[in-house]
């Protein structure tokens, strides 16, 4: 039995970083596990400029403890007014990685985002032209699909045709949840198509939402689905898919925020995300294959180079902090008071 995992330096493809005292307290923890971040840009008000992109950069490289190796990826939220002049200048001058695309009212901080793809045609017409990737927020929010329908309609609906619009755009299908989600991005191994995987999907399904009462700890989204669609979702991950990579969507909310009777969606998974991914490929037989998930897919797909150095995870147990400080209050992370399978050697 392996007792020890040595992988190059991994990557999380999806965080949320936010602000202030949260910026503050989340940032740290996710530079000491991962070389770069591709952070979403639903701040309030969102990023949608260059000069935004680059004044959240500084304070999240000031927020970090000094000499800590780190790099921020940013991203463009796009709305239905985004200047393709704009999101070109942003990529070219390494400012922008990536354009995020939330379906408008689609999830926490998403009403300035996109009502309908036409909107956005100039936009998409330039990132195609320069190879600059789209991450998309797959669900369609039209009130008469089911929320547990939402992504798989919004691969028919939406992500289908826009395809076939922009034949060369490459398009991050975010925190897939579905066993269309799963099957879409297996047979589109291309490299145009990615898609990124949450410890969360990985790990519970949608009872875990209502295991004895109401657990808004458990509420995210997409929201967890049935478990047949969590097996899919986990078999295509450990199954070594190569345009599958690690994007934690660590989504920190302060605990009043979650007990509220219109609680935030949102998982905060920044403090285990290794540990929490390790059990998943270790209970499937498939460690061998986690150094491609969380350390080498990504970086492909998105034309960048390796990271440098290594990291590495040890069998042993590892206690989830029941809640985790963060300016005037506290997140509850993930697996909160549970007992971990393997740890992060320092
Ligand atoms: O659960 C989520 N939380 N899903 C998202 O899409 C956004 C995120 C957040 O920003 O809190
Ligand atoms: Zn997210």
């Amino acid at each position: 039995m392996l007792d020890r995992l040595t992988i190059r330096r991994p990557d999380d493809w999806h965080v949320h970083l936010r602000d202030g005292a949260m910026l503050k307290a989340v940032a740290p923890p996710t530079a000491r596990q991962f070389g770069r971040a591709i952070v979403m840009p639903n701040l309030s008000p969102p990023v949608t400029d260059v000069a935004a992109a680059e004044a959240y950069r500084a304070r999240i490289l000031a927020a970090l403890p000094a000499g800590v190796n780190f790099v921020p990826l940013m991203t463009c939220y796009l709305t239905d007014a985004t200047d393709p002049a704009e999101v070109r200048r942003g990529f070219e001058s390494g400012v922008f990685t990536a354009c995020k695309l939330y379906p408008a009212h689609a999830t926490t901080n998403s009403a300035h985002g996109v009502t309908s793809i036409a909107h956005i045609a100039p936009v998409l017409e330039a990132m195609q032209a320069i190879g600059m990737p789209l991450l998309v927020h797959g669900e369609v929010t039209d009130p008469a699909v089911d929320i547990f329908d939402r992504e798989a309609v919004f691969i028919d609906r939406v992500l289908t045709p826009m395809l076939a619009d922009f034949p060369a755009l490459k398009v991050v299908m975010e925190h897939i949840t579905t066993a269309e989600a799963a099957a879409f991005a297996l047979d589109n191994p291309g490299g145009r198509i990615g898609a990124t995987v949450t410890p969360q999907h990985l790990v519970i399904n949608r009872n875990a939402i209502f295991a004895g009462g109401l657990r808004p700890h458990a509420y995210c989204l997409p929201v967890a689905k049935r478990e047949a669609h969590r097996v899919a979702v986990r078999a295509a991950v450990t199954g070594g898919a190569r345009n599958i990579f690690l994007g934690t969507d660590t989504a920190p909310h302060m605990v009043e925020a979650k007990l509220s009777a219109c609680g935030c969606a949102g998982i905060f998974s920044a403090l285990t995300a290794l540990e929490l991914y390790a059990e998943v490929f270790d209970q499937d037989d498939a460690l061998d294959r986690f150094e491609g998930f969380a350390s080498e897919n990504g970086a492909r797909f998105y034309g960048l180079p390796l990271n440098e150095g290594t990291v590495t995870l040890e069998r042993a147990p590892l206690d989830v902090p029941e809640q985790f400080g963060a300016g005037e209050s506290h997140v509850v992370p993930f697996r909160a008071g549970e007992t971990l399978a393997w740890r992060m050697v320092d």
